[in-house]
């Protein structure tokens, strides 16, 4: 039956989890999300992972209190950090969160060098060892932390010539040997895609879990019979802890210029 009609709670630490809602949008226009981002609080990538999961929590207090049917956590960083005590707590609706594409990245590109781009926090947790520890025989598989990127973003600084200093230096040791896939493993990362090809002078496969979870967000919203009405009119709803959403809608609206 299709006549939930409650809306979808999307979060993350900052703008990055936009690049998860523009596909979000794009496969159930007929939903009403509201995107939490808590750029006040960014990055969470260099934070503890304690720290990270106790924010995630009252995150998702808030948007549980905006009576939201499910919660998409759009955020590699607080995946890792808390989607297994989320879902303990919020047994009654489902918790979706994110992981690195390096599954598709390896099938398409076996035995190939592939760069995952990713924070502290998540490429040293045991979620994402796990993902490694699965393909690892199956690829060379570099792993890459990115510390000061996401300030980028939140800045709107992607098109400053610092940045474009930035990560020449970070992808030095890529570019004489550049990899034949880049896992951006960080929702952030998708708004810096042109410019990481531009620093290793080579377009990689560039791969993102952005589009599995919404594949995945849309089969657990079948699953419990939680879809929204055919004919219900979408919408998106920004709320940002720093109060200004402008950022926000303004990546929002490039993202889905460009699909
Ligand atoms: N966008 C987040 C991620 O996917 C976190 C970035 C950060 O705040 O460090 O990992």
């Amino acid at each position: 039956m299709n006549n939930d009609t409650r809306p979808i709670g999307v979060f993350d630490s900052g703008v990055g989890g936009i690049s998860v809602l523009a596909e979000l949008v794009q496969l159930m226009p007929n939903e009403h999300f509201i995107y939490y981002g808590d750029s006040a609080n960014a990055p969470y990538g260099t934070k503890s992972l304690d720290e990270v999961k106790e924010l995630s929590f009252e995150i998702a207090d808030k948007l549980i209190a905006m009576d939201c049917k499910a919660l998409v956590i759009a955020c590699n960083t607080a995946t890792v950090a808390a989607v297994s005590s989320l879902r303990k707590k919020y047994s009654h609706l489902p918790v979706i969160g994110i992981e690195p594409a390096l599954k598709p990245a390896v099938l398409n590109h076996p035995n190939s060098d592939i760069l995952v781009m990713a924070t502290h926090v998540t490429l040293n947790q045991n979620k994402f060892l796990n993902l490694l520890s699965r393909f690892e025989d199956q690829a060379c598989i570099h792993t890459l932390e990115c510390p000061g990127l996401v300030e980028f973003i939140e800045r709107d600084k992607t098109d400053s010539p610092e940045f474009a200093v930035y990560l020449r230096v970070l992808l030095d040791d890529y570019r004489n040997t550049p990899p034949s896939a880049v896992v951006l493993g960080c929702t952030h990362y998708p708004f810096a895609k042109k410019q990481i090809s531009e620093a290793l002078y080579h377009i990689p496969a560039i791969y993102d879990g952005g589009n599995g979870t919404a594949r995945e967000t849309l089969n657990q919203l079948k699953k419990h019979n939680l879809i929204a009405p055919k004919d219900m009119k979408g919408s998106v709803e920004f709320i940002n802890s720093n109060g200004d959403i402008t950022l926000s809608q303004s990546l929002f609206n490039k993202m889905m210029e460009g699909k």
